[in-house]
């Protein structure tokens, strides 16, 4: 039992003591009301309602199409499903980077139309004014650096970020950057366990890691990976908590056997 799991509701608050008192903060995704209510009473701290819907919810190969609409639609979802977790949600790509002002309405819009707890954006220095106008509205604001997917194309690739020590510095730079803006947490993606370790002791402010080894002040994982619903993806990171993808198309296969053998619905199944 932790110090923090007798907690009734998570608040950015929360996470800061935890960081404080050293004990690891637990993050997955979800984007449906039903996903969030077990992911919620597994007892995460937060759930990111993550523009990985882009990917796991809808086909596409990037998480850049998916629009501040769709992002809104998951929040609502989730939200219903939640007593205790934090919900965060990912703002997404082209609704936070061209003007502060168009980064306030998105994330107002994710707020009250969505009901999210807090936004997530992508990125450091060149999106500074757009954190400041969302922080000075009283919405707090989870950073995100390292592997930014939303910066694919610029990228190239989705390898590990920050191996060069350049790329570090910047990194290291950006990360007090955010923490000085008012970001709340920062999630560090895909980035050398070394550089995440010194970054998550430097800061006040709790790291949230994937793919970032285990120093950061806390883990977040894509539910779909976790579960192993997703065969087609296998980062040496990722950690497979069941198989699910097996466990499906072997009940979707016995029902279509049941139901071509008339053997489905028998005699009890029936009115
Ligand atoms: O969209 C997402 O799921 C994310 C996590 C990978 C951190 O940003």
């Amino acid at each position: 039992m932790s110090v923090h799991s007798e907690i009734k509701k998570i608040t950015t608050e929360t996470l800061r003591k935890m960081k404080f008192d050293k004990e690891k903060i637990t993050m997955l995704t979800a984007y449906d009301y039903t996903t969030a209510k077990m992911v919620d009473a597994g007892g995460v701290d937060a759930i990111l309602v993550g523009d990985s819907a882009a990917n796991v919810m809808a086909g596409h190969e990037t998480t850049l199409p998916i629009t501040l609409e769709q992002m809104i639609y998951h929040t609502q979802c989730v939200i219903r499903g939640v007593e205790r977790a934090l919900v965060v949600a990912d703002l997404p790509f082209g609704t936070y980077q061209s003007n502060p002002e168009k980064a306030l309405d998105s994330a107002v819009r994710m707020m009250k139309e969505g009901g999210a707890h807090a936004v997530k954006v992508e990125g450091g220095a060149e999106i500074e004014k757009s954190i400041r106008k969302i922080v000075n509205a009283g919405i707090p604001v989870m950073g995100h650096l390292g592997l930014t997917p939303q910066s694919i194309y610029q990228f190239g690739t989705y390898k590990v970020r920050a191996k060069e020590e350049a790329e570090a510095e910047k990194l290291m730079e950006e990360a007090k950057l955010l923490e000085s803006l008012g970001c709340f947490a920062l999630v560090l993606e895909k980035i050398p366990a070394t550089l995440a370790k010194k970054v998550s002791e430097s800061l006040t402010i709790p790291t949230i890691g994937i793919g970032a080894g285990a120093d950061c002040d806390g883990q977040v994982l894509v539910y779909h990976d976790m579960i192993g619903m997703n065969q087609g993806f296998s980062p040496k990171f990722l950690r497979r908590y069941l198989d699910l993808y097996s466990e499906i198309t072997g009940a979707v296969s016995r029902y279509v056997a049941d139901v071509k053998a008339v053997d489905f619905p028998n005699e009890n199944e029936k009115y």
